[in-house]
Formats: C-alpha cells, sequence, structure tokens
C-alpha cells in the first residue's frame, strides 16, 4: 500500500542517470498517436465486424467505441498534466492507489503493449506477403518468407528506437505522413464508390446464433447472438483495438517540452483525429459493398475490386505495411517507457532503468522487449490473441478513470494542466463504458487474464516487494546534472 509522493512521480529522485531527453514537442505527440493508433485495426475490423456483428450499423460501433475511448483519454489527460511520468497509467496508480495496485497495472500495460507489439508484427508480416504477392512476385514459401520478415522488422524497429528517440522520430514523421496518403486515398477514391442502398439496411435484425456463448454477456444473456443492438455494442468491444495506443502518447510524457499542457492537448487531438478518419473508412466500407457480400480476410482490398478499382488494392497494400510499421516502432517505445519505469522503482532489476549515455534511451530494457517480441511474435499464435491487448489496456482505463476521481478529492489543490470537464460524472461514465467494453470479451480471454494477473502478483510478492526504491532507506540521491535537452 505504499504510495509514491506526486512530487516523486517523475523518477528525478533517482538523479540524471534515470532521466531522459526532452524530445518531443506538441505536433510529435499528435504524430506519435496517428503512428500507434491507425494500423491493423483500420485495415481489417469495420469489414470484419461489419460482416459477422454488426452490418453497416458498424459506424455507430465505432462511434460507441471512439466515445468510450475518449472519456478515458480525457482521464488521461488530466493525470498525465498532473503527473508527466514516463510510466503513465502505472505510475499514476502508484501515486493514487499504492505500490500493489501500482505493479497490477504495470503488469496489465505489459500485457497490452508487449502482446500487440507481437501481434502486429505478425499481422505485418501477412500483409507484406500478401502485398508482394499482389504486385505479382511469387513467394515460395510464406510461412517460412513470414517467420523471417517478423524477424527483421522487429529487429529493424527495436534498433531504431535503442539508438534514440530523434531518429524514431524521423522515421516516425515520414512513415506517418504516407500512411495518412494512403488512408486519405481510401477515403475520397471510397467515396465515389459508395452505394447508398448498401447503407440503406442499417439495421440488421438480431440474429441468435449457432456456436456457443463466447464472451461474459453473452453467458449472461444465455445465447451467442450477433446483429442489432446487441450487435452494434458488442463490436465495439473488438473495435477498441483500433483505437489502442492513444494511452501511449502518455508515456512520451518525460521526453515532452511543456508535458502538463502538451501531452493531454497531443492525445485528445490525435484521438479525436483518428475517429474522424475511422468513422470515414467505416462508411466507406460499408457504402461499397453490402455487408453480407464482405470478405472477411481482406475487406477493403477486395471491396475495391469488386468496384474495379484495383489499384487502390497496392495503396491499401502499401499504406498497411508503413501503418503497421509505425504501430509497432510505438508500441516498443511506450513499452520500454513503462518498464524503464518500474525498474526505475525498483519493482524490476533497476539495471533496466539505465539510460545509455550515447544515445540517450533506455537501451537494456529496449532490447530486452525487442526480444521477447520476437519470442511471441514467432513461438505464439499470437494473431488469435489481440483481446488479450484490448482487456490489458482497457484495465488500465478502469483505474485511470477512477484515479481521477479520487485524486481530486484527495489532493484537489495540485496543479493540474488540463482538467475533465464535469468531474466526476465523466470519469464515472468512462469507468462504466470501460465496464461495457470488458463484458463484452470473451470468457476464455479473462480467464488467461486473471492468470496473467496471478501470476504477475507473484512475481511482484517474491521481487517487487522487497526491492521497490520506496522499501528501503533512501538512496543518497545523485547529484543532478539536470535534464538534456537536444
Ligand atoms: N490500434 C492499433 C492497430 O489497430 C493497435 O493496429
Amino acid at each position: 500500500m505504499r504510495r509514491l509522493p506526486p512530487s516523486e512521480a517523475r523518477g528525478l529522485r533517482t538523479g540524471a542517470r534515470h532521466s531522459l531527453a526532452e524530445v518531443y514537442r506538441p505536433a510529435d505527440l499528435v504524430v506519435l498517436g496517428f503512428g500507434v493508433m491507425i494500423g491493423a485495426g483500420i485495415f481489417s475490423i469495420a469489414g470484419r465486424q461489419a460482416a459477422t456483428t454488426a452490418g453497416p450499423g458498424v459506424i455507430l460501433s465505432f462511434m460507441i467505441a471512439g466515445i468510450a475511448c475518449l472519456l478515458a483519454c480525457l482521464c488521461y489527460a488530466e493525470l498525465a498534466s498532473t503527473m508527466p511520468a514516463s510510466g503513465s497509467a502505472y505510475t499514476f496508480t502508484y501515486v493514487i492507489f499504492g505500490e500493489v495496485w501500482a505493479w497490477i497495472i504495470g503488469w496489465a500495460l505489459i500485457l497490452e503493449l508487449q502482446f500487440a507489439a507481437a501481434v502486429v508484427a505478425r499481422a505485418w508480416a501477412a500483409i507484406t506477403v500478401g502485398a508482394v504477392t499482389a504486385f505479382g512476385v511469387r513467394v515460395p514459401n510464406p510461412e517460412l518468407v513470414g517467420d523471417v520478415l517478423v524477424l527483421v522488422i522487429l529487429l529493424t524497429l527495436t534498433g531504431i528506437v535503442a539508438l534514440g528517440a530523434r531518429v524514431g522520430l524521423r522515421a516516425l514523421w515520414i512513415m506517418v505522413s504516407a500512411k495518412l496518403v494512403a488512408v486519405g486515398a481510401v477515403i475520397v477514391v471510397g467515396l465515389t464508390q459508395v452505394d447508398v442502398a448498401n447503407i440503406g439496411e442499417f439495421y440488421v435484425p438480431p440474429r441468435s446464433l449457432p456456436t456457443p456463448p463466447a464472451t461474459v454477456l453473452e453467458i449472461v444473456v444465455g445465447e451467442s447472438q450477433a446483429f442489432g443492438w446487441f450487435g452494434i455494442f458488442a463490436a465495439a468491444s473488438a473495435i477498441a483495438f483500433a483505437y489502442i495506443g492513444f494511452d501511449v502518447v502518455a508515456t512520451a510524457a518525460e521526453e515532452t517540452v511543456n508535458a502538463s499542457e502538451a501531452v493531454p492537448r497531443g492525445m485528445i487531438r490525435s484521438l479525436v483525429l483518428t475517429t474522424v478518419i475511422y468513422l470515414a473508412v467505416a462508411l466507406v466500407m460499408v457504402g461499397m459493398v453490402s455487408y453480407t457480400r464482405i470478405s472477411v480476410e481482406a475487406p477493403l482490398s477486395s471491396a475495391f475490386r469488386t468496384a474495379g478499382v484495383d489499384w487502390m488494392v497496392h495503396v491499401i497494400d502499401v499504406g498497411a505495411v508503413l501503418g503497421l510499421t509505425t504501430v509497432i516502432l510505438v508500441l516498443i517505445v511506450g513499452q520500454t517507457r513503462v518498464l524503464f519505469s518500474m525498474a526505475r522503482d525498483g519493482l524490476i532489476p533497476r539495471g533496466l532503468a539505465s539510460v545509455s549515455r550515447r544515445y540517450h534511451t533506455p537501451t537494456r530494457v529496449t532490447l530486452l522487449i525487442g526480444f521477447v517480441a520476437i519470442l511471441l511474435a514467432e513461438f505464439v499464435p499470437v494473431l488469435t490473441m489481440q483481446e488479450f491487448v484490448v482487456i490489458g489496456a482497457l484495465f488500465a482505463f478502469l483505474f485511470v478513470s477512477a484515479g481521477v476521481i479520487v485524486m481530486r478529492r484527495r489532493m484537489p489543490g495540485l496543479e493540474r494542466g488540463f482538467r475533465v470537464p464535469l468531474s466526476p460524472v465523466l470519469p464515472a461514465l468512462s469507468l462504466v463504458a470501460t465496464l461495457w467494453l470488458m463484458v463484452n470479451l470473451r470468457v476464455q480471454t479473462w480467464a488467461w487474464f486473471v492468470l496473467w494477473m496471478a501470476f504477475g502478483l507473484l512475481v511482484y510478492l517474491v521481487y517487487g516487494r522487497r526491492h521497490s526504491v520506496l522499501a528501503r532507506p533512501r538512496d543518497p540521491v545523485e547529484p543532478s546534472r539536470g535534464r538534456h535537452r537536444r
């Protein structure tokens, strides 16, 4: 139950050795947000959810997921403005609820970010093989090539992250710009192909499915259902995957100039703009083909093929390859910052918090994360595990939403660069919306999640509890040499 004092949330207590360079400006944060959010989700989820769960109502599902995420984003923004720390939700929880809860959130964030990097790397390899094939090149052994590509992309991106935030940032700006051009083309060209009749049957009557109930909600209801209002709301949980990543922007806080104002703005702007882009793509998706004829495997590409605009398939492929590259890049950055914070607090070996004097990045922890991502992507069927990523993120949203309410009561006078309007109503709504998304996840996901968390708790009891910086008499603080500004 030890709590970190808010004044120490940034970790400067451990001296300059553990502090990061300030590199991000407000526009960089929006690019980070675009970089991590727009990826596998938008290129496939809209079509898949329309075909299987929501029909053309998937547009509403995107709105529902977007509103739920925006509510959580406002809560993140307030806490990040008060505690602009690399650990994001982990550090907020450390200050507000205490060490064991912070560990639990840190462990959930590992599930979210580490798994997401592996999932997206796998999807990236599959899309790259598909893109090359679409250009007429015969790929002899796609599985083996996929395995090699996973290794290549993860090694390259881990290297970029380890070499310094500036290198990654430049690469990010270029790739995000190209990806936005591709998504823009999907929207503009797609809108010319929309047939309003396809959206006309906006509401599809509910249908009972022959499959056994799988989500928590279906088990409560007693049957598997799709379409109707049930489906529209249920699809929102799967769609949450596409929004995942706005929370990663908060992990850049410690490296952001004037963070307490820039981070809230960057997070909110990137999420709102991304929501608009998603709604437009969803509209194009269900407007171009009837939901009954959407190809679940490659929804957007096949819609353009059906419409006779074959060249768009290449634009989508290139956009998806670049898009997923930036998602992995920013996920690795976010994951390094969370683990770095946990190491700095002593909850995992403190050696992992060391910052390279040459590159000004937490190199050791970056290499560790890259290595684990490679193992997961190569040896675990991660493509079936998207829900893990979602449950990890949503669990953190719960604590962040509750954290705003508790923090307002406990420390009303704390300086806040951003305040959630209508608190405690909006944070409470964020809690309810997040819980709703969580009950739409599969029971199997919950079971694995509980096991993962129980294992994490064990790790804490064996290691973190004793090695925590707060458990020991204070180290003499190293003389601070100030923060690097590059
Ligand atoms: N939001 C990210 C994606 O859709 C994880 O790929």
